[in-house]
């Protein structure tokens, strides 16, 4: 029996699992670490607290899994997309990363679009100049730590930067790589033109691979830290996005996921090329080599109940703690007591500036509607109610695009919520699954590692034989017809409040 390792670097923590060629998890570790928020709007991340995190979870899960080391045949990683890490001349990390809900970038945005030129951005990158993504942030530290800029001769992503520390190689993957505004999406290659116009010197940049090649191998002295075998090969992997596609089937047309993870995700897979001209949703090369795939992001979904959770629901972690059951277990169940519209309360999911579909880094989030009657309860179902309409607003920008939806696969930690599964099925109006393997970005990585490796031929090949969806959630008449009376409310809350946020973002208080 071969076994295959998955590696995904989070927001909250990173995850290894190892798996059996088959699929089945046999071991799996998690390390969480801190995300530093500076300023309001800010987002660092420690690419040190990475590094330890991936090799505690690596060496755990060798040690637990008693798998002998020669078995494990490839490592694929996953990870956060958009982190900008730069490193010196000595390969030492010059700055914490900015990571990708960081919002500080609106400037560089516009001076990217009038350098570059909005059409010609649309034309290469396949999106508008976005505050998340890297060439914001690459244009930010030049600009503000001019410096650091002086200092960098690496760029790299942050599952980007893992790989560099488990082999050696400074090299990245189409999926990842389309995150950074610097490649020709349509051609899968860095694109001169946006780096001449940005002055940034493609010598920086890693190397570009399709996601299930062959990136570089493992050194010893990361064999000795892990307990895994010199040289096994580490294959380009994915951004988590597009590695939860494959850990979820979504690689063929007609296809789809919703993720609800700290940020919330619905991605639909294309054999073609398929740009929305006004920039709400991305258009990125997918992990399926020749392929792309179409994404909404709602910035702060599964983020959203986190904060709920932190600041509001201690009760509910303190008696979870004491049944040894996750709080959001215990949060699901209260949200259920509360009826479709949370007795008129509406919740604005943009704790962190919003992407899909409005693209607006300023805009934050809101309670609309609230009453001496309402409880914490209703607020819980609020939350969850909030995002569901975003994520419904990422849908209708696809089916304005034409792209086709007719199987939605459901992931991420908010996936795992049967009431809210429910909602989405609901709000789409189709039906909505699970896989029987939840363990999404990390099974999909070590799928493309099982390619690299010559286990299976093709990633479709590889998903066909292992990802199997289970808990099928068909659509409820009466709700649908309850949650569009409060959509239709719901949009038309950003239009009426986004001049209010821009004075919020420039008060001088
Ligand atoms: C995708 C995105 C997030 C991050 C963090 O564009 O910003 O999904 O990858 O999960």
């Amino acid at each position: 029996m071969a076994y295959i390792l998955g590696v995904d670097i989070g927001t909250s923590g990173t995850k290894t699992v190892l798996f059996c060629e088959d699929g089945t998890p046999v071991a799996s570790a998690l390390y969480e670490y801190p995300l530093y928020t500076p300023q309001n709007g800010y987002a660092e991340q420690d690419p040190l607290d990475w590094w330890n995190a991936c090799v505690n979870s690596i060496r755990d899960v060798v040690a637990k899994s008693g798998v002998p080391a020669e078995e494990i045949k490839g490592v694929g990683l996953s990870g956060q997309m958009h982190g900008l890490v730069m490193l010196d001349k000595d390969n030492k990390v010059i700055r914490r990363s900015i990571i990708w809900c960081d919002q500080r970038t609106a400037k560089e945005v516009v001076e990217i679009t009038e350098k570059v030129g909005a059409d010609r951005l649309i034309a290469i990158t396949a999106n508008p100049a976005i505050t998340g993504f890297t060439a914001a942030k690459i244009m930010w530290v030049k600009n503000n730590e001019p410096e650091n800029y002086a200092k960098c001769r690496h760029i790299l992503l942050p599952k980007d930067y893992i790989r560099f520390m488990l082999t050696g190689e400074y090299a990245t993957e189409v999926s990842d790589a389309s995150g950074m505004q610097l490649l020709d999406i349509p051609g899968r290659c860095w694109s001169d033109e946006v780096l001449t116009k940005l002055d940034i010197d493609k010598s920086l940049l890693a190397e570009v691979y399709e996601s299930p090649d062959v990136t570089g191998t493992i050194t010893s002295e990361v064999a000795r830290l892990t307990g895994l075998k010199e040289g096994i090969p580490v294959v380009g992997g994915a951004g988590d996005n597009a590695a939860a596609a494959v850990g979820t089937g979504v690689v063929t047309d007609g296809k789809a996921f919703t993720t609800i993870g700290s940020s919330g995700v619905v991605f639909a897979h294309t054999s073609d090329i398929s740009i929305d001209q006004k920039g709400r949703v991305h258009t990125f090369c997918c992990a399926v080599p020749g392929c792309w795939h179409v994404m909404g992001v709602t910035q702060s979904a599964g983020l959203s109940l986190k904060w709920f959770r932190d600041n509001f629901a201690w009760g509910e972690m303190e008696t979870a703690a004491c049944m040894g059951v996750d709080p959001y277990y215990l949060m699901d169940k209260e949200a259920e007591r509360v009826p479709i519209g949370a007795n008129k309360l509406l919740y604005m999911p943009y704790l962190n500036g919003e992407r899909t579909p409005h693209l607006d880094p300023d805009v934050r989030g809101a309670f609309v509607g609230l009453s001496t009657m309402h409880k914490k309860r209703d607020m819980l179902r609020a939350v969850m109610e909030g995002v569901s309409y975003s994520l419904r607003d990422c849908v209708e920008v696809m089916r304005e695009m034409n792209i086709n939806i007719c199987d939605m696969m459901a992931c991420g930690g908010g996936g795992s919520s049967p009431l809210w599964r429910q909602m989405l099925a609901d709000l789409y109006g189709c039906q909505v699954k699970t896989t029987a393997n939840k363990e999404g970005p990390a099974l999909g990585v070590a799928l493309l590692a099982a390619v690299g490796a010559g286990i299976y031929k093709s990633v479709p090949e590889a998903c066909e034989a292992v990802i199997r969806p289970e808990k099928i959630q068909d659509p409820i008449a009466e709700n649908s017809a309850q949650y569009e009376k409060v959509y239709a409310l719901y949009r038309k809350l950003y239009p009426a409040m986004k001049d209010t946020f821009k004075e919020l973002s420039a008060l001088d208080v």
